[in-house]
This record gives structure tokens, C-alpha cells and sequence, in this order.
């Protein structure tokens, strides 16, 4: 049991009891406010959560295989302390099937085929759902770190039956499967990843594409795939589109009424350059506060006004 005077913590995982380098980044500037943290493993059966008034969640990357303990850990944080980003936003956002409200809302999103567990698709069904031709992506709905994804030719037979092998084992274990065109234009441009606090745009990255071919075995274990980042401007387009999102959680995110402490829009470009929604993450981003001047002292001012 950990013994505290810090009224604040930061969930984690077991992997990380020190939290992510990004992280320590941020509590350091929270002490430079006189605001001690805790950093706290979000499935410890040990911790008395009330003891804490605000859980900021950070770096539990490991809830993936097991949502439905986190978003209960989630409800039973918030009846005694307050929780950031809310529980009933973090229900929404940890099942990419969001994406369905954000195009109903109008927004671009990368096109997606989903597969429901429930429908009992054979190796057929799954089989004529793939592009034609090109490479393609298939991914679990709920996943951080790209983790449990791979990427298939579409041309290769022998990849189109690892890519079936591979959806068909995550839809055995009750896991919904997006299937997407590999969008080839992040080889080049890369992924921008927006950062909003409090609702206010602070920075964006680059991210280098992450897919090099089928999902192995071996990356079961990673709790997340090595990501380059580099400081990037987001452009004019990416920064509106960024904007439009935000700007529609309160209509499509439930308890997203008011302003969230983070949210981080992760935008590709499409074939024709356009850029499309590839994820919004409102649990437990990476904020890369490391790559942008200023922003940690952000992050830890909206923090610092909620206590
Ligand atoms: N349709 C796609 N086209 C190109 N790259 C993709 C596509 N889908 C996923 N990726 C790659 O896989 C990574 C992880 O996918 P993402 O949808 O962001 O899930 P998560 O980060 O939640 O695991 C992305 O950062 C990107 O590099
Ligand atoms: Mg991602």
C-alpha cells in the first residue's frame, strides 16, 4: 500500500510504475506548482482510489484485452474521486467504433469494414471483405500502441490467409476486427497527432508510419509498437479538421459537455492528400510533451485549475 501525502495521481500500468518519460516531463512541472503526484497502477487491487481527489489517467496501455475491467475500474474511480477525462467519455472513445458517430457527424474518418464477433463470420465471409488489390490493415476496435494490428497485401495469397488467420483470431476471443486500406500516403507524410487541453489546440507531431507486414506472434507481448515522433506543424487543413472534431465532441461523446483535459486527434492523409480521422483519443494519449516548448507547463496549468 502506498503511503501519500499527494492528492493527485496518475494511473498506470503495472509495466510502468514510474510512469512514461512524458509523464515524468509532467509531473515535474506540477511539483514546480507545489502539486505532489502519485503514480498509481490503475489495476492494483491494493489502492484505495478515494484517497485520491483527482485521477488523471495516463499510461495504462494494458487495458486493451480486458476493456470491460477497465471501464468498470473507470465508474468505480469516479464515485469517489474525479476522474480525467470523465468515465462515460473514456467508455466511448476505448472502442474505435466511435469512428461510426464522428462520420455520422459528418467528419472524414479512414474508411472502415467492421466485423462484428457476433455475426459468426467464416473465413469467406472475412475473405470477400478485403480490397481487391493494395495493401490493407486489419485491427482490433479496441487497441493502444498498435498493438494485435497488421498489415496484408491484398495481391499475396498466402498474406490474405495470414489476414484472415488474424481477424479471425480476434473475433474468436469476442474482439470486433476493422478492416481499412493501408493509406499509403503516411509512408511519406506520416501521421500528425493534434494535442488539445482544455479544448484549446497546444501542439502537433509527426509520427513515422508504423506497419511493416502481418501481425507476428512475438508482438503479443509489446505493450506498444516504437514509434518515431518529430516535432511537426500541422497544416492549415489538418488543424481545421482537428478543430471540427473537438468542436463536436460535446454532441457526440456522452459527458464530453464541457472542456476535457486532453484530447489528441491522430489525422492521415487519403490517397488524394486529404487529411481523415484516424483516431481521437480521449483515455490515455501520449501528449509529446518532450517535442513541444511549453506545452508540459500547459498540460500542468489545466491540471493545476481543476485541483
Ligand atoms: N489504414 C491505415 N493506413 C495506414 N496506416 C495505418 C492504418 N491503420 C493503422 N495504421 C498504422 O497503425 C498504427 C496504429 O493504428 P491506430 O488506428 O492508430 O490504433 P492504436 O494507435 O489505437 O493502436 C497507426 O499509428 C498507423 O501507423
Ligand atoms: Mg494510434
Amino acid at each position: 500500500m502506498t503511503t501519500t501525502t499527494a492528492r493527485l495521481a496518475f494511473a498506470t500500468c503495472a509495466e510502468l510504475p514510474e510512469l512514461d518519460p512524458d509523464d515524468q516531463i509532467l509531473r515535474d512541472a506540477l511539483l514546480e506548482r507545489g502539486i505532489a503526484t502519485d503514480a498509481v497502477v490503475w489495476d492494483d487491487p491494493t489502492i484505495d482510489w478515494g484517497t485520491y481527489d483527482h485521477v488523471v489517467i495516463r499510461s495504462t496501455w494494458d487495458y486493451t484485452d480486458r476493456p470491460a475491467q477497465f471501464a468498470d475500474w473507470t465508474r468505480r474511480v469516479e464515485r469517489t474521486s474525479t476522474l480525467l477525462n470523465p468515465a462515460s467519455v473514456v467508455g466511448w472513445n476505448i472502442d474505435k467504433t466511435y469512428l461510426r458517430d464522428l462520420e455520422k457527424a459528418g467528419l472524414p474518418i479512414v474508411p472502415t469494414i467492421w466485423l462484428d464477433p457476433e455475426r459468426n463470420h467464416d473465413s469467406r465471409a472475412i475473405h470477400t471483405r478485403f480490397p481487391a488489390f493494395g495493401d490493407f490493415v486489419i485491427k482490433p476496435t479496441v487497441s493502444a500502441g498498435a498493438r494485435d494490428t497488421g498489415r496484408y497485401d491484398a495481391g499475396v495469397t498466402q498474406q490474405r490467409s495470414l489476414a484472415i488467420t488474424h481477424a479471425k483470431n480476434l473475433l474468436s476471443v469476442g474482439r470486433r476486427v476493422m478492416i481499412q486500406r493501408y493509406l499509403r500516403k503516411i509512408d511519406t507524410v506520416g501521421e500528425t497527432a493534434l494535442v488539445f487541453i482544455d479544448g484549446q489546440f497546444s501542439h502537433s507531431v509527426r509520427k513515422g508510419a508504423l506497419l511493416d507486414g502481418p501481425y507476428r506472434e512475438q508482438q503479443a507481448d509489446e505493450l506498444y509498437r516504437q514509434e518515431i515522433m518529430t516535432a511537426r506543424e500541422a497544416s492549415d487543413a489538418e488543424r481545421e479538421l482537428g478543430e471540427r472534431v473537438v468542436a463536436a465532441l460535446p454532441t457526440i461523446a456522452p459527458g464530453a459537455d464541457g472542456p476535457l483535459l486532453y484530447a489528441r486527434v491522430d489525422l492521415i492523409p487519403d490517397d488524394e492528400g486529404n487529411p481523415v480521422v484516424l483516431e481521437v483519443e480521449l483515455t490515455e494519449p501520449s501528449l509529446f510533451l518532450a517535442h513541444a516548448e511549453g506545452s508540459a507547463a500547459r498540460v500542468a496549468d489545466a491540471i493545476a485549475a481543476r485541483l
